[in-house]
């Protein structure tokens, strides 16, 4: 299986959000997987979608836009799997997930039909890969992935993509506190390097593996008590610094 995976993360590899992506794609390979390409949306140069939908009526396909997303698009069509990985932003997908998702639509045509009741545009090519998302968030409730992985996979609707799941890790800073949290992180990333080999092998990820990857550190005044401590000490460093 050819994986592509794009990440939305302005913290690209040194992100909490990576650290899932990593043991994913370690996991997968070890499974046989090809990675054909590792794309951090922040290292790019991708402008927002113009709306003049000139890639549905002038040059079918082809976005008019001269950035890097015409190369990025090509790498997508290449792969089986796009791995999409994104911190949550407001409940949300990063605005660079956004700005990638939106420059997909040269995969459709203009003409409108009819799916399962539901009106979309028609495909534009052949085949179109996968999507999986991981995502990180800073809040430790799984609700705050909810509304991203609802239009997640509505967007796979409109871009004729299967949606193929996902893995969440919540409170994703309290992965840096290696010193009170060594197990719990080694099981979370021994979950996402499980998540990565399952998904290889069966095509999808069991729920208990995805429950690894999201399992809570402490309960929910703790993990209050120590993000204060966290963010009093970060404003204290900066301020020595300054
Ligand atoms: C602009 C902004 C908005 C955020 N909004 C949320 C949010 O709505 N809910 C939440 O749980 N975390 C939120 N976060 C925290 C990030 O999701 C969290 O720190 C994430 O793990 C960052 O991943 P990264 O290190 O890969 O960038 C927000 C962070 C930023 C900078």
């Amino acid at each position: 299986m050819k994986i592509l995976s794009v990440n939305g993360s302005p913290h690209k590899e040194k992100g909490n959000t990576y650290l899932i992506v990593r043991e994913f794609l370690n996991g997968a390979e070890e499974e046989g997987a090809e990675i054909i390409d590792e794309i951090f949306l922040q290292e790019k140069k991708i402008n927002y979608c113009l709306g003049c939908f000139m890639c549905w009526t002038k040059t079918p396909g082809k976005c008019i836009q001269k950035d890097d997303m015409g190369g990025i698009l090509e790498k997508v069509l290449q792969s089986d799997l796009l791995l999409l990985s994104t911190p949550i932003y407001l409940d949300g997908v990063s605005a660079q997930t956004k700005t990638f998702l939106d420059r997909l639509i040269p995969v459709l045509r203009a003409h409108f039909t009819i799916e399962n009741g539901h009106c979309r545009h028609i495909k534009g090519v052949e085949k179109i890969p996968g999507l999986f998302l991981i995502s990180s968030s800073g809040f430790m409730e799984m609700d705050n992935f909810e509304l991203t992985i609802e239009s997640l996979k509505r967007a796979c609707l409109n871009l004729y993509m299967e949606y193929k799941g996902h893995l969440l890790r919540p409170g994703s800073h309290f992965m840096r506190l290696k010193d009170i949290y060594k197990n719990e992180i080694e099981v979370v990333l021994k979950g996402a390097k499980e998540a990565g080999k399952e998904f290889i092998r069966y095509g999808k990820v069991s729920d208990e593996t995805k429950a690894k990857v999201s399992i809570p550190f402490c309960n929910k005044e703790e993990f209050v008590k120590q993000t204060n401590l966290l963010w009093d000490r970060l404003i204290e460093s900066l301020k020595k610094n300054k």
